[in-house]
């Protein structure tokens, strides 16, 4: 990895693992990007510059007869001065103007800073470039980190008013990114409760295409992700460039047509419902953006992500260990349960290879049901004699290890929090508050909030010797307002809203480095990078039938790694769909994640519990491929009834390749799979078939799997290097 600057040129070029990225410095002092691709040597790449479509422009302030902003690709756009682009930032100066020019002053190479208040990647090499409105002193910097074993790039922005009054930031976006023409088509991760993470790919246009979210949190609705694709991109064939926000709370991102027929990608933290009062001094930090290169196609950008997250951004102590194999009582129980019934969900497995039990919600206060007790966190001892304590001590003696779910962030209407302090809950004096599941949600703007829920959640699992922790989050923020900002504040509600997360985070997740922290958002609604920087792990979705999954599970592998999608098998019918679907099938697809049961397992027949015996013990076979190997997509379940995927160890010594085919029909029509990620110049030996052959034969000569004959079938196959 290389960051080098050509003075002759004004030339800044940054070389990472299968990328470069070079921009220049151009007679204005606008920092103009020239590209953004695969390896090119460090030569003078100013011959790609080319004009088109600036018959009407203005010009850059003051310079006549010069091409104005508006045609340079931009590296940060910006408003008022020529520009018609959509701008990265927008400010409103002490005089009520909306103008700002921001052009170079000078830079730096540093190693990687953190972000105060917020999670990004560690390591790589960054440079850093300044750039300074020489009128009114607003600055930014723009910060760009290469790494040499991942092929992304890290961007963000930082604000500062070095001017001596008050600045209004309307708009403070992350980056800006040009693209050399329109030939594009964006995909995207869009989804709603159980269905989360689905993909919908369609062409940019003359305009903007965006993406947002509105509800304070990341959301199920629209992941913060985009690709750019060519329209002939495949899964393993062309360009595919990926954008990803390390942030939690309400963003946009946007895919914008010139009329010179190029695309400006931009976006961060959404401007709708947004303002930030810069005080002179004051910096405003924006949230990174991850931007993956890959020439080999969307599995190939998947894969850069895939080790970009794993080696720079989860938890390094968890994100390669050996996960919970957990049963988690929700499904088996939901709110009904007591000690008797939680050791006996345990004792059903002793022995099977599940080595934590899950408490899931209900534990707490007065919480028979979803309408009370959150905010309460206090075991309710008359629903669980004997306390939590009871079942921690039962579970321990068994040799298992015991988790307990929290809803930190909420408050029930019903509990005695909110009779206390009914003004931490978010809302507006005067008005009514929406319900959402029955809840309202605590304003973590608030400190006072933020230490009642970090000593709240802290003393119970100090004092209960809690080995794991689920946290949980069922819904959005409505009525985004706090009684601790001043009005003209009122617009920085989302924002703080996640550093307010990321403080109790900080405190309470790596407050507690040894206890394992899941992370669950009614399902998978708050699946971002910035929450996985704290959980390793994260429910994929509530809806666990296995047909299902296999579309959420491909869709969220396309920007982010298996290990961190939490994967259950559960009872069927499924409680979501009413799919009746094989046991086998069940664990099959859970074994492409953090596998985990969630089912009644006192109810298990001998047939079942030596059906988990084996279950488990393969997934211990192969924890270590899905935790750290590569990725091979081969059938998408959204544009055929088949789901099939390969897993590679970074060696290629070892894999396994997974098998589901949805229907089964008679006088089918054949199928063949050819393996992907093997080396092709090795031997491997296909264990199920006892066949031996080149990585090459394996690749390239499809083989029929033997699907089991019912419908949802799933077979797996084991590959090792000889
Ligand atoms: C939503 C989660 O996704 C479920 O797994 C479960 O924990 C419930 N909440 C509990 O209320």
């Amino acid at each position: 990895m290389a960051i080098i600057y050509n003075d002759k040129t004004k030339t800044f070029m940054l070389q990472g693992k299968d990328l470069c990225y070079a921009f220049w410095i151009n007679d204005l002092g606008y920092p103009e990007h020239l590209y953004f691709g695969s390896p090119v040597g460090a030569d003078d790449l100013r011959f790609t510059r080319a004009f088109g479509a600036t018959s009407t422009a203005a010009t850059p302030p003051g310079i006549d007869n010069v091409p104005s902003y508006n045609a340079y690709p931009s590296e940060l756009s910006f408003f008022g001065t020529g520009d018609y682009r959509e701008p990265a930032v927008q400010i409103v100066n002490p005089a009520g103007d909306r103008l700002c020019e921001l052009l170079f002053d000078s830079y730096d190479i540093v190693k990687k800073p953190k972000i105060s208040g917020m999670p990004s990647m560690d390591g790589g090499d960054t440079l850093v470039i300044h750039l300074k409105d020489k009128i009114n002193g607003f600055a930014a910097d723009l910060y760009y980190t290469v790494y040499d074993d991942c092929s992304v790039i890290a961007r963000r922005a930082v604000y500062k008013n070095l001017t001596s009054g008050d600045i209004r930031l309307e708009r403070a976006y992350s980056f800006s990114l040009a693209l050399p023409d329109r030939n594009y088509e964006m995909l995207s991760l869009y989804g709603v409760w159980a269905k989360e993470r689905h993909i919908d790919r369609i062409p940019v246009h003359h305009g903007v295409v965006s993406i947002d979210s509105k509800r304070t949190s990341s959301s199920a609705t629209l992941n913060p992700f985009i690709a750019m694709l060519r329209p002939d991109t495949t899964e393993t064939h062309g360009e595919a460039i990926g954008i990803n926000l390390v942030y939690s709370s309400s963003y946009v991102l946007k895919a914008e047509v010139n009329p010179d027929g190029t695309t400006q990608l931009t976006g961060g933290i959404n401007d709708f419902d947004f303002n930030w009062r810069l005080a002179p001094g004051e910096e405003f930090e924006t949230p990174e953006v991850v931007i993956a290169w890959s020439s080999d196609g969307i599995g190939g950008m998947s894969r850069a992500f895939h080790d970009a997250y794993r080696e720079h951004l989860i938890n390094k102590k968890y994100v390669k260990a050996s996960r919970p194999l957990l049963i988690n009582n929700w499904e088996a129980t939901y709110f009904n349960f007591d000690v008797p019934k939680l050791c006996a969900i345990a004792d059903a497995v002793n022995g099977l290879g599940i080595d934590t039990l899950v408490l899931d919600d209900g534990w707490f206060g007065k919480r028979d049901n979803d309408s009370s007790g959150l905010g309460d966190w206090v075991v309710n001892d008359k629903k669980l004699v004997g306390g939590i304590k009871a079942v921690i001590d039962h579970v321990h003696s068994l040799g298992m290890k015991f988790g307990l779910w929290f809803e930190p962030e909420m408050v029930s209407e019903d509990s005695d929090l909110f009779r206390a302090h009914p003004e931490w809950a978010i809302g507006v004096p005067n008005r009514k508050r929406c319900y959402s599941r029955h809840q309202f949600m605590l304003d973590l703007t608030r400190k006072d909030v933020r230490d009642y829920i970090v000593k709240a959640v802290s003393d119970i699992i100090e004092q209960n010797n809690v080995d794991y922790v689920k946290w949980d989050y069922n819904r959005n923020v409505t009525e985004s307002w706090s009684y601790c900002l001043e009005p003209e504040r009122q617009m920085e509600f989302a924002h703080r809203y996640a550093l307010g997360l990321y403080d109790i985070c900080e405190r309470i997740v790596n407050g507690h480095p040894d206890i394992f922290f899941e992370g669950c958002s009614a399902g998978g609604a708050r699946f971002d990078p910035a929450i996985m920087h704290y959980f390793p792990q994260i429910w994929t979705s509530d809806d666990s039938d296995a047909e299902e999954r296999t579309k959420i599970q491909y869709g969220t592998s396309i920007v982010y790694p298996l290990s961190v999608m939490s994967c259950h098998v559960s009872v069927c019918p499924n409680h979501q769909t009413g799919h009746t679907t094989p046991f086998d099938t069940r664990a099959i697809i859970a074994h492409l994640g953090a596998t985990g049961y969630e089912l009644d397992t006192t109810k298990f027949t001998d047939e079942e519990k030596a059906a988990v015996k084996l279950q488990t013990e393969e997934y211990h076979k192969i924890e270590d491929i899905v935790l750290e190997g590569d990725l091979y997509r081969i059938d998408s379940p959204f544009d055929s009834e088949f789901f099939t995927e390969a897993v590679v160890t970074k060696d290629k010594s070892r894999a396994e390749l997974i098998c589901y085919r949805r229907f089964a029909s008679v006088n089918n029509e054949i199928k063949r799979v050819k393996m992907a990620g093997l080396d092709p110049d090795a031997e491997y030996m296909l264990e199920e078939k006892g066949l031996r052959a080149k990585g090459s034969t394996f690749m390239n000569v499809g083989f029929a799997p033997s699907y089991p004959h019912s419908d949802f079938a799933a077979v797996k196959y084991h590959f090792t290097k000889v």
